[in-house]
């Protein structure tokens, strides 16, 4: 299907480009949201693991090592986090495991038809191309739960810092599949921020058995001016890749759902090194 249909005006598309986001109520359509939340809960059910394996998750040294691993072989599969609040001292979970997830990572846009066919519309094509990825590749996706009471907030950062590329290309582009409210921890992100220098790096170490980050300017991101993105279900918020931003804890009684995707470039170089790999999964993009 043809891509070249413009979404966004001349004003939205300068806007991204001075503050490094933009809010686009109505984007996605409730039922189609309300579709996808039924297939990630499915998803959360069928692949979590067992409350005996869950206890990987928090105990230390060896089993760190193997929730490492759990964690950087999920580039090309579909994967359970879960939230540490979700464990009690003992690290045994207090509520059902599927029920106890912070996310599902990191490739439900190709390994699930129903995440692959929200994730890849002319619609969000178009976006992509209008806020310059010129061969957008999806590089991840992730269904964030951001359970009542457990879900916990996000450090400020920046997704390059993350998923690098050179030059830098990722975009975010995330869905409010849940209203996102103050209250539940929605997104904050600081406008114009885009334009500082990014300031670390993720990679994997020599062995690549975990990740280690560069450090290039120890100061934190400056707090004031960072404003709450309040979301009604179906807005989409298109992220720049050095954009700082962070969610905040959900601290209500109402689960507060979202779904992510990260584009990249395929013109740009994909380092060896970052802790996404898809050996077993070709990257494609929107259409
Ligand atoms: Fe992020």
């Amino acid at each position: 299907m043809s891509t070249t249909t413009d979404v966004l005006s001349a004003t939205q598309v300068g806007q991204f480009r001075e503050q490094g986001f933009l809010v686009l109520p109505n984007f996605a359509t409730p039922e189609s949201c309300l579709e996808l939340r039924a297939r990630a809960m499915k998803l959360a059910e069928d692949n979590v693991p067992s409350p005996a394996e869950a206890t990987i998750f928090t105990a230390d040294s060896e089993a760190r090592h193997a929730a490492d691993r759990y964690f950087l072989e999920s580039g090309d599969k579909i994967r359970c986090f879960f939230e540490k609040d979700a464990f009690d001292s003992k690290g045994v979970l207090k509520a059902d495991a599927h029920l106890s997830l912070n996310k599902l990572g990191h490739a439900m846009h190709d390994l699930d038809p129903v995440f692959g066919e929200f994730s890849r519309t002319p619609k969000l094509a178009a976006v992509a191309r209008q806020v310059g990825l010129a061969d957008p590749k999806l590089l991840q996706s992730m269904y964030i739960f951001k359970q009542a009471r457990i879900g916990g907030e996000v450090n400020c950062h920046t997704d390059h810092t993350f998923l690098w590329t050179e030059p830098q290309t990722v975009i975010g582009f995330w869905f409010a599949i849940d209203d996102a409210t103050t209250e539940n921890g929605c997104m904050w992100a600081l406008p114009g921020g885009h334009r500082i220098p990014v300031k670390s790096r993720s990679r994997l170490n020599d062995d690549r058995s975990a990740t280690v980050t560069d450090v290039f300017d120890p100061t934190p991101y400056p707090t004031d001016g960072l404003v709450p993105l309040e979301a009604p279900r179906g807005t989409l918020v298109v992220l720049h890749g050095t954009l700082p931003h962070l969610s905040g804890p959900n601290t209500s009684d109402k689960p507060r759902h979202a779904y992510t995707i990260h584009a990249i470039d395929g013109t740009a170089k994909y380092p060896a090194d970052n802790w996404l790999q898809r050996p077993h999964l070709a990257m494609r993009g929107f259409n």
